[in-house]
């Protein structure tokens, strides 16, 4: 939460009429910005209803207000294992400690963020309710649990807490409208609902001869978007499933890919749908019991009743597994439509800065491509942008701010740590404060496999190694040597300086892998914070949590 947003919620709440109009905050808990945007979605159309409500970042809330609110309305999205983001981790705690408040006379709702192929989907929204509840509160309006496909069923939550607070207090005339809110930045006419066909303006291989992977520089056009960015932002990609996958999908069904069905809102041909508007690649939970239920076949009930079992066989298999396994007969075509998610946006953190490139957008892409079952499956977007899309075609896209992943002053040292693609957000940030002629100090942790194939950007970075734009750069071949060199070993390494250099305030970025490259190094910063701090365990925790308290420990992990 930027101060500026702070500020204007304060004219809001002053300029509210005595007429006491009812009062709602909306709290969230971000890590990509969802819940955020939502939140803030959730706070614009509450003038409308005559409802005064202000947006509260969970990490910038004070717990004891919590006594004091009349109506609350929680967003809060879910990590991997059922974490909440960074900065509900506090918000999160206090709840479920001893020092949480009786609360028998808030009204509240929850809506949760998830995504359903996860084992403890929306769990913290889950979290949230439940200690909401136990705790003596009411809820105004069922919760509701979103999966990677939000759109509709936040909009449906947002109008129905926002009717039911408006008519239970009765409020008639719209709250005074905030002054500020027309003030805003001007918003390009492209987003997530419009996304903007970009054209591709140069697409290549990054990754050299003889690499395992194969990962590419794209840069896309955003000439009359009106589209614009910070270093940190993602870039949200639709794109579109294997023609051959979908081929095959309609072939094992022998249904006809020309005949309309109706997915998005208005009638596309059935091929249209499973190419651009469906998750074929993927199988989830929900998924499974409906097609169970739908197959009426014991086996399949009995696997899908063990969330152990259904686990292990959804692994690695997609829907062509799936109908194969169990076909159902008579499976109408608008059927099987109704059943699959919506094909959701990838993110790919956007590796340019607008103050250096203008009016393009820079992605770095690694292509995912893997067997399992016996069949060769790919990454839908990936593979799409390596295999089927080149210089001149266009990429629908928008910009995903991420507010969780920014500069910060340019006389402040940051320190960067980014193996693989996760470098991509650091091009963006030197580009930036090479165009700033920031003065802060530049630290690039890199790692990959090997040096003379993986290096991805090597002639950049070393290029501003040489002007001095970057102070240090510090790099990890894993495969280069007979023992594994990580990041976290040259993190290690450098103890005392990374030590010395977060007593000066440096901020520390961390991008790219969310299972084992992220934890890894937050375990080697834990120790550099003991040994270089004399920290205990807890201590060296807290110090972290504070940190990232201060914005001064940032992460962009998937
Ligand atoms: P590896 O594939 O040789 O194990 C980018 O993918 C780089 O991250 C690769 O060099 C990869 O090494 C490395 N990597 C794999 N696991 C990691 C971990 N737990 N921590 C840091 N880097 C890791």
């Amino acid at each position: 939460g930027g101060s500026g947003r702070a500020s204007a919620n304060t004219v809001a709440a002053a300029i509210t009429p005595v007429s006491a109009a009812p009062e709602l905050t909306v709290l969230f808990g971000s890590q990509t910005g969802n819940a955020e945007e939502l939140a803030q979605q959730l706070a614009a159309r509450a003038a409308d209803k005559g409802v005064s409500a202000k947006v509260v970042d969970m990490a910038d809330y004070k717990h004891r207000q919590l006594k004091k609110e009349q109506y609350l309305a929680v967003l809060a999205s879910t990590q991997g294992e059922g974490d909440p983001p960074d900065n509900a981790l506090d918000f999160h705690e206090f709840l479920h400690g001893k020092k949480a408040p009786r609360l028998e006379g808030l009204r509240y709702s929850v809506l949760s963020l998830g995504d359903s192929s996860y084992e403890h989907f929306c769990k913290t929204g889950q979290d949230f309710d439940s200690k909401l509840a136990a705790l003596g509160a009411t809820a105004l309006a069922e919760r509701v649990d979103c999966d990677v496909d939000y759109e509709d069923l936040a909009e449906d939550w947002i109008n129905r807490v926002l009717e039911t607070i408006a008519s239970e207090a009765g409020a008639s005339q719209p709250a005074a409208v905030n002054p500020l809110a027309a003030e805003q930045a001007p918003v390009s006419a492209h987003s997530r609902k419009h996304p903007y066909p970009a054209v591709i303006l140069t697409n290549q291989l990054l990754s050299g001869r003889g690499s395992d992977k194969e990962v590419r520089h794209i840069e896309l056009s955003l000439e009359d978007s009106g589209l614009v960015y910070k270093p940190g932002d993602a870039v949200g990609v639709f794109p579109e499933n294997n023609p051959a996958l979908v081929n095959e999908l309609l072939s094992t069904l022998d249904f006809d890919g020309e005949q309309t069905v109706s997915a998005v809102e208005r009638e596309v041909s059935l091929r249209e749908a499973l190419a651009f508007y469906r998750e074929i690649t993927l199988l989830t939970p929900p998924l499974m019991k409906h097609w169970a239920d739908l197959a009426a076949d014991d086996a399949l009930k009995a696997l899908v009743a063990d969330s152990g079992e259904l686990r292990a066989w959804m692994e690695g298999r997609d829907l062509l597994d799936l109908i194969k396994a169990w076909p159902i007969p008579r499976l109408a075509p608008q059927e099987l439509v109704n059943l699959l998610r919506k094909l959701p946006p990838r993110l790919y953190s956007i590796s340019s800065s607008q103050a250096a490139v203008d009016d393009e957008v820079h992605i770095t892409v690694a292509a995912v491509r893997y067997a399992s079952h016996g069949r060769d499956r790919e990454g839908v977007a990936s593979a799409w942008l390596s295999d089927r899309m080149s210089e001149g075609d266009q990429v629908r896209i928008y910009i995903d701010p991420n507010k969780k992943f920014a500069l910060p002053d340019d006389s402040k040292p940051v320190i960067m740590i980014g193996p693989g693609t996760g470098v991509a957000p650091f091009r963006a940030f030197l580009q930036e404060r090479e165009e700033r002629e920031a003065e802060g100090e530049n630290w690039l942790f890199f790692g990959d496999r090997r040096f003379r194939s993986d290096f991805l950007y090597q002639s950049e970075w070393l290029k501003w190694r040489r002007d001095g734009l970057l102070t240090r750069l510090d790099v990890a071949f894993s495969r280069d040597q007979a023992e594994k060199r990580y990041v976290q070993h040259c993190l290690k390494e450098n103890s005392a300086e990374v030590w010395a250099w977060l007593q000066r305030g440096a901020s520390l970025y961390v991008c790219g892998d969310a299972d084992r490259m992220a934890p890894d190094v937050h375990q080697a910063l834990l120790e550099i914070a003991s040994e270089q701090g004399g920290l205990n365990p807890e201590q060296a925790e807290e110090f972290l949590r504070q940190l990232n308290r201060d914005k001064r420990y940032q992460r962009d992990v998937y």
